[in-house]
């Protein structure tokens, strides 16, 4: 599972590619309002440190808005990937965009059929937000699962952003669940690390090794 960060922090951003671990990221209108900058700019600057698919999200809700801001983003780079939201109006973007050649990420995917409809639409990527489905106490995990089985027993191309992840046992849960792909905020990246064995081991190996040295 490729691993990406989801957030407008372009610090953020640095402090996770510099562990030579991230393959993308992905925005929201929500996280671009948290970072208080403008949306092309953070996105520009994304892309310098990812240098991979990096998600921008178009706001018009008719299908040729959603064209039209989604070419003007893609004029930003080539690695932006235009998010579309899952409406009808949407999947027809979709299928204009992808048909184009230009990638598309379609959000807020709740349900195996939103997903089927996705990947007919032709879309790179699907993102169901798991978080938000174990929030209303349904299984966001299975829906992960059965996102997956669909798409390879109809031999459909499509790849799953694991997105709404909250927390480490997601991310294991969702590498398992045969997900391409996992977003995820700074905090559960730096969860992802630690490991309180990892710690004591380290401690007692530099203290051995103090002690040690007087020897060499
Ligand atoms: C993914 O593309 C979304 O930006 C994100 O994962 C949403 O997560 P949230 O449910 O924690 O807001």
């Amino acid at each position: 599972m490729h691993l990406y960060l989801d957030t407008a922090i372009v610090e953020e951003v640095r402090e996770i590619a510099a562990w030579g671990v991230l393959s993308g990221c992905t925005t929201n209108p929500s996280l671009i309002l948290a970072s208080g900058r403008k949306f092309e700019d953070v996105i520009s600057e994304i892309i310098e440190l990812v240098k991979g698919p990096v998600s921008a999200e178009v706001t018009a809700m008719d299908t040729a808005g959603m064209i039209s801001q989604g070419k003007e983003l893609r004029k930003i780079s080539n690695h932006v990937v235009v998010k579309l939201p899952t409406t009808p109006q949407g999947l027809a973007a979709c299928r204009a965009l992808t048909d184009e050649g230009h990638p598309v990420n379609m959000t807020l995917c709740f349900s195996m059929n939103q997903a089927l409809l996705m990947a007919r639409a032709g879309a790179t990527y699907i993102s169901p937000f798991l978080g938000r489905v174990d929030d209303i106490s349904w299984d966001g995990m299975q829906l992960i699962k059965d996102i997956r089985m669909m798409l390879d027993t109809h031999d459909l191309k499509s790849q799953i952003i694991a997105a709404s992840i909250r927390h480490p046992m997601h991310v294991h849960q969702a590498a398992l669940a045969g997900a391409h792909i996992g977003t995820m905020p700074v905090k559960t990246f730096q969860m992802l690390i630690k490991h309180p064995l990892t710690d004591a081991g380290l401690e007692k190996f530099n203290s051995d090794w103090e002690k040690a040295k007087k020897n060499q």
